[in-house]
C-alpha cells in the first residue's frame, strides 16, 4: 500500500484514510489509483464487513488535483479513474462510511456522495466548486444527484458556491454533524461490521439493481430477492433470536471470520 492510503483493519472494518495532507488530499491519480484497488480488493474480500473513509489534515479532499491536470498529463487514464471512484456506490456491496473534516470540494464532495453513510465536522464544507475553474463537474454529477436530487445539484454545479455541514444535512449529503466525525463514524461502522454479512450484501445488490428502474419492475425484483432472502439462514437465525429474546448469531457472519 502507498503512503498515499492508509489502510488499517480492525476485525471486520477497514479504514482507509486518504493520506496527502499537504495538499489537502487532493486526487492525483497516484492516490486515485491506490483508492480505486483498495475499494476494489475490499469488495472481493468476504472478511470485509465495513469500510471506513476519512482524510489526514486539514480536509477531507479537495478534489481533483489541479496542478496534475494543468500539466502533460494522460487526461483519459485520469477520467477513467474518476469514473470508476464516483460511481463506486453502482457496484460496492459492502457499507462505505465517510468521516468528513475540512473541506470535500468537486471530487471531495462526489466521493462524499458515494458514502452510503456520512458523518462530518460541524465546521466541514462541501462544493462542486469546478464552474469557478471554468469546468463542470461532469463525472461526479451523477453521484451527487441520487444523492441530492437533480435540482438541487444543479443549482450548486451552476453556483459552485460552498456550503456548511448543517446544509449538506439538511439536503441529505450527510447524515450526522459530530464533534468527532471520525470517532462517531467509526462507532458506526463497526455497528454495520457487525450485522448480517448477507442481508447487508443482498441490501445492497438490491438497491443497485433497481436504480432507474420502474416501480413495477423494481417490485418484481423486490418480491424476487426477498423471497431468496426468506430462504436464508441468517434470516431464520434472525427471526428465532427476536422469538427467544437474545441476539443473533448470524451465520454468514461465521463465514466471514478470518
Ligand atoms: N489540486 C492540487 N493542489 C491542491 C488542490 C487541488 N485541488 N487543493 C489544494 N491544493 C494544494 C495547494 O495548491 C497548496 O499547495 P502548495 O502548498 O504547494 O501551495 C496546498 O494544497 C494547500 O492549499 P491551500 O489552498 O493553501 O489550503 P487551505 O487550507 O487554505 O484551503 C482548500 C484548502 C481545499 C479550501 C483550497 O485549497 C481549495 O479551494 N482548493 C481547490 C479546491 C477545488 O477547487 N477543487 C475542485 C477541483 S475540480
Amino acid at each position: 500500500m502507498s503512503d498515499l492510503l492508509q489502510s488499517v483493519r480492525e476485525g471486520r472494518l477497514l479504514h482507509l484514510t486518504l493520506n496527502r495532507p499537504e495538499k489537502r488530499n487532493a486526487l492525483n491519480s497516484a492516490l486515485c489509483r491506490v483508492l480505486v484497488d483498495a475499494l476494489d480488493a475490499a469488495a472481493r474480500d468476504r472478511f470485509v464487513g465495513a469500510i471506513l473513509l476519512s482524510g489526514n489534515g486539514k480536509a477531507f479532499c479537495a478534489g481533483m488535483d489541479l496542478k496534475e491536470t494543468a500539466g502533460p498529463c494522460d487526461l483519459r487514464q485520469i477520467d477513467a479513474l474518476h469514473e470508476h471512484l464516483f460511481t463506486v456506490y453502482t457496484r460496492l456491496q459492502k457499507p462505505l462510511i465517510g468521516a468528513i473534516q475540512g473541506a470535500a470540494l468537486g471530487g471531495g464532495m462526489g466521493l462524499v456522495s458515494n458514502c452510503h453513510i456520512a458523518v462530518a465536522a460541524p465546521d466541514a464544507s462541501f462544493g462542486l466548486t469546478e464552474i469557478r475553474l471554468g469546468l463542470w463537474p461532469f463525472l461526479v454529477y451523477r453521484g451527487v444527484s441520487a444523492a441530492l436530487g437533480e435540482r438541487r445539484t444543479l443549482e450548486l454545479a451552476l453556483t459552485g458556491r460552498t456550503f456548511s455541514a448543517a446544509e449538506a444535512r439538511e439536503a441529505g449529503l450527510i447524515h450526522e454533524v459530530a464533534a468527532d466525525p471520525l470517532a462517531r463514524a467509526l462507532e458506526i461502522a463497526r455497528g454495520v461490521a457487525e450485522t448480517s454479512p448477507a442481508a447487508i450484501q443482498g441490501g445492497l445488490s438490491f438497491v443497485q439493481q433497481v436504480r432507474g428502474l420502474d416501480w413495477t419492475r423494481a417490485g418484481a425484483v423486490a418480491r424476487k430477492v426477498r423471497e431468496e432472502a426468506f430462504g436464508s439462514e441468517d434470516v431464520a437465525e434472525g427471526i428465532r433470536a427476536f422469538l427467544e429474546k437474545r441476539p443473533p448469531r448470524w451465520p454468514s457472519l461465521k463465514e466471514s471470520m478470518p
